[in-house]
């Protein structure tokens, strides 16, 4: 066991009291169990039976974790790694397998995860969507659907029912905007279609799906908090000239504001609704909607930042006969020199996380937030493990502990940041990347059944969590 030698007196970056300290996971990536007790499949399970060439090792989700079978020695090393919260997210499959009828076996599972939780003195914080649409909703149309919306409401509302006694933290969905980008856009999440017209749809009844949730647990008047979790990539222009601001602006909206807005001020950007007025997107629409999303905003924020958008103005027309795509407005840019995860390739710039929070106390109400995700996926760690079998991520700690800088900055300069969870708790699945990255805490050796062992960033996180800072 690695020790820390952390004393209270060499703290140099201290947080607020009762800092929530923790991690992220979503269900589809951790749970296994595919087809266990009654869950039904979902666009995963599905996507996965037809092209298992385009999941990484052909691994699919049935494979993940083992979380369902072994949540209880996993909470039990969460309580040795530090947490005092963590988010998990129920699957909507597991609860309604038709997406209509309920598995009771499913809720007895999360009963006995929550349960587990609390016994540890660990917070359950909950999120009913991450990217895991039930098949028989999906062969309606997904999310394009408005009565998929209704159907997402009644499961919202059981969820509320069965565990909101003891759940006090709720999450509409998490990063909305990934399935709309994925799904309908640009070829990585099922029903992989690229359709503009209805990438706004299924954008625009998601967001309605989330002021109904919210509607629905305001009215049942349980003394906890509703939320959304959004990815946001902070958009930072070329240069000063107003076309590349102007670009940058444009890609702002599309990928922040758009679920932002309306979750916090409950409208969306003008910017975009002149955009799709123009080119004619406007998304089908009842009367009394506006009203709703106007009416339930969320109570709480949680951020789930990774690296930020570079942007550009376009310098080449689009091709008039390419399909209609954000990407008409602007182009990405990279950066010259700028820093790089060189395990992954994706950007690290930590003072993103900083622009966010100001961005939300000067232009949102400083509403209250917590860092729901953040973190550091690295191909082939194994490498990495020593003698004795850890992990030495050192760079993993070096890259918390440079954004959590940020985020002590934002909070001395008044932003109403409350915790910071890290993806992840334990390595696991990937949408199509499978177990290609690795984010854990905690490693899995999918070579010897799944073992779990500690890496140092999750010794280094008991004391980080122990000390309330570093
Ligand atoms: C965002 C998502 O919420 C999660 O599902 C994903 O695995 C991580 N980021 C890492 O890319």
């Amino acid at each position: 066991m690695i020790a820390f030698n952390n004393r209270k007196e060499s703290i140099q970056f201290r947080f607020p009291k009762g800092f929530w300290w923790g991690s992220a996971v979503s269900a589809t990536q951790i749970e296994g169990a595919a087809d266990k007790d009654g869950k039904g499949k979902n666009i995963w399970d599905y996507w996965y039976e037809q092209e298992p060439n385009r999941f990484f090792n052909g691994v699919g989700p049935e494979k993940t974790s083992q979380f369902y079978d072994r949540f209880r020695e996993d909470i039990q090393l969460m309580k040795e790694i530090g947490h005092n919260s963590f988010r998990f997210s129920i699957s909507w499959s597991r609860m309604f397998p038709d997406g209509k009828s309920i598995n009771r076996k499913g809720i007895d599972f999360y009963n006995q995860v929550i349960d587990e939780l609390i016994l540890h003195g660990i917070e359950p914080f909950v999120n009913l969507y991450h990217f895991d649409m039930p098949l028989e909703l999906q062969k309606m149309g997904g999310w394009a659907n408005r009565e998929v919306v209704n159907a997402y409401v009644q499961y919202a509302k059981t969820c509320f029912a069965q565990f909101g006694d003891r759940v006090k933290k709720w999450f509409t969905h998490n990063e909305p905007i990934v399935p709309v980008e994925g799904g309908y856009l640009y070829d990585f999440h099922y029903p992989n279609e690229v359709d503009f017209g209805k990438a706004v749809q299924v954008a625009y009844h998601m967001m309605l799906s989330s002021a109904s949730a919210i509607k629905e647990y305001k009215e049942l008047g349980q003394d906890g908090k509703i939320g959304i979790i959004l990815n946001l990539t902070p958009s930072y222009p070329r240069s000063h000239h107003p076309a590349d601001l102007q670009a940058s602006k444009i890609a702002d909206a599309f990928f922040n504001r758009s679920f932002l807005d309306p979750s916090i001020t409950g409208e969306f950007p003008q910017e975009l609704v002149q955009i799709l007025d123009e080119e004619g997107y406007r998304p089908e629409m009842e009367d009394g909607d506006l009203d709703r999303i106007e009416q339930n905003t969320v109570d709480f924020l949680g951020i789930n930042y990774y690296q930020p958008r570079r942007v550009k103005a376009k310098e080449y027309m689009p091709n008039p006969d390419a399909p209609f795509m954000p990407e008409c407005f602007f182009d990405h840019y990279v950066m010259p020199g700028r820093k790089m995860n060189p395990y992954r390739g994706w950007e690290i710039y930590e003072k993103g996380i900083y622009d966010i929070l100001i961005n939300l106390k000067e232009n949102y109400g400083n509403i209250e937030c917590f860092i729901s995700e953040n973190g550091m996926g690295v191909e082939g760690e194994e490498r990495f493990r020593d003698k004795n079998g850890t992990i030495q991520d050192d760079y993993r700690i070096e890259f918390i502990q440079e954004h959590l800088k940020w985020v002590h900055k934002a909070i001395q300069e008044g932003c109403n940041v409350k915790g910071y969870h890290l993806w992840t708790f334990m390595d696991n699945w990937s949408w199509t990347n499978a177990y290609k990255n690795r984010y854990g805490l905690v490693s899995v050796n999918l070579d010897k059944d799944s073992e779990r062992s500690i890496k140092k960033s999750g010794y280094w996180f008991k004391s980080l969590s122990e000390n309330n800072g570093f």
